[in-house]
C-alpha cells in the first residue's frame, strides 16, 4: 500500500488508519475475541500500517486486542506498524472521565505500553482538552514522556484551532485528529489550517459511525451509552431522514462502479488534500478487506462535486 508523509513526523502512514473505538468492544455491537483480533490482523495482512486506539476505549481493551494481535502475527511485526494511542480520558463504570492530570498521563502511558505489548507508542494524543488543567501541565507530561523515549510524537484530538495554537506554545505537538465526513464538516477550515502548519491530520467518523454504508435503513433505539446515541447523532431525526437522502445520491455511484457506499464516504474523505489518512472502525476481516478496496479506485471530480452538494443539503 502506498504510504503518504504524516506531516512534518518523518512518520510515513497509509492512507487508511484502522480505528478500534468498536474493537474495545463498548458502546457498539458485540463480536468475539476471534473476530476482533482478526480484523486487526486483516489490516496488517492488507499493508495498513497506522492503527489508532485509546485508553477509554472499553478501559484499555482496544489495546489489549491490538498488543495480542501484533503479537499473534510474529516478531517484526509491531515494528512495521504505528499505533496512535491516547491520554487524558478515561472509561470508568461505564462512563467517560476526561482529565489532562500531568500524573494521569503518566499513568496511562505507562498501562498503554503493557496493554499495547510494546516499549514505545509512535503517537500520544490528548483525547479531549481539559479546561481545568493548565495545558503547560498536560503538555508537560507528553514532553516528558517523549524526552524518556516512552512516545514518539505527540499530537491533539477535538482541539478547536485556538486550543491547538495554545497546546502547540506548551509543547512540539504534531498532529491533529478530528471529526471529518460528508455529513460532519464543521473541521474542515482548523484540519486545513493545521495541514499548512506541518501537522500531520488524522480523521475519525468517515462512516458517519456507520450510517454512510447504507447498513441501516430503519431508525432503530440504541441503548443511552450506545454511541449510535449518545455520540453521533445521524441515528435520531431530522438527520436520519436526512441522510438517507444522501445515500440515493450514492447509491448510483456505487451501481456504476461497481462498489460499496462505504467505499465512496472514505474515498470522499482520503481524497481531500489536507487529510493524511483517514479512519475507519470495523470489526470483522470482511469489513476491513472490503473497506480497503476503496484505495483501487477514486472518486471524479464531477462526483465529487455532487457529493459536496448533497452533503450540504444533509448539513443545512
Ligand atoms: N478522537 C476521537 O475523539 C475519536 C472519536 C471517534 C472515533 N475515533 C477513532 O476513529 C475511528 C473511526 O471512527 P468510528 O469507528 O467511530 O466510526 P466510523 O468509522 O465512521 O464507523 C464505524 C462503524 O461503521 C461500521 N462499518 C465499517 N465498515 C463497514 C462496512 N463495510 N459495512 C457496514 N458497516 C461498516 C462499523 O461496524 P462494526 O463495528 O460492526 O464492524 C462501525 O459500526 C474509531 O474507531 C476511533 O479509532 C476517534
Amino acid at each position: 500500500m502506498e504510504t503518504v508523509r504524516f506531516g512534518k513526523t518523518g512518520m510515513m502512514v497509509t492512507p487508511l488508519t484502522l480505528g478500534t473505538w468498536g474493537i474495545g468492544g463498548a458502546g457498539w455491537d458485540e463480536n468475539t475475541d476471534e473476530t476482533r483480533l482478526d480484523a486487526i490482523a486483516a489490516a496488517v495482512e492488507c499493508g495498513i500500517n497506522f492503527i489508532d486506539t485509546a485508553p477509554a476505549y472499553n478501559a484499555g481493551k482496544a489495546e489489549r486486542y491490538i498488543g495480542k494481535a501484533l503479537e499473534q502475527m510474529g516478531p517484526g511485526t509491531r515494528q512495521k506498524v504505528q499505533i496512535a494511542t491516547k491520554c487524558a480520558n478515561s472509561f470508568i463504570d461505564g462512563q467517560y472521565v476526561r482529565s489532562g492530570r500531568p500524573e494521569l498521563i503518566l499513568q496511562q502511558c505507562e498501562d498503554s505500553l503493557k496493554n499495547l505489548r510494546t516499549d514505545y507508542i509512535d503517537l500520544l494524543i490528548v483525547h479531549w482538552p481539559d479546561p481545568e488543567i493548565p495545558y503547560e501541565k498536560t503538555f508537560g507530561a507528553l514532553t516528558r514522556l517523549k524526552e524518556e523515549g516512552c512516545i514518539r510524537h505527540i499530537g491533539v484530538s477535538n482541539f478547536n484551532q485556538e486550543q491547538l495554537q495554545r497546546a502547540m506554545q506548551c509543547a512540539d505537538v504534531e498532529a491533529l485528529q478530528l471529526q471529518y465526513s460528508m455529513v460532519e464538516q464543521g473541521n474542515a477550515d482548523v484540519l486545513q489550517w493545521a495541514h499548512g502548519q506541518g501537522l500531520g491530520v488524522m480523521t475519525y467518523g468517515s462512516l458517519g459511525g456507520g450510517i454512510l454504508t447504507g447498513r441501516y435503513r430503519t431508525l432503530e433505539q440504541y441503548a443511552p451509552m450506545d454511541n449510535r446515541n449518545r455520540f453521533y447523532p445521524y441515528f435520531r431525526e431530522p438527520l436520519f431522514s436526512r441522510v438517507m437522502e444522501l445515500l440515493k445520491v450514492m447509491e448510483p455511484i456505487a451501481k456504476e462502479r461497481g462498489v460499496t457506499l462505504a467505499e465512496i464516504a472514505i474515498n470522499w474523505s482520503r481524497q481531500k488534500d489536507f487529510i493524511d489518512t483517514s479512519m475507519f472502525g470495523a470489526q470483522s476481516r470482511q469489513k476491513v478487506e472490503s473497506n480497503i478496496k476503496c484505495l483501487d479506485w477514486t472518486l471524479s471530480e464531477e462526483e465529487m462535486e455532487m457529493l459536496d452538494r448533497a452533503a450540504k443539503a444533509v448539513l443545512s
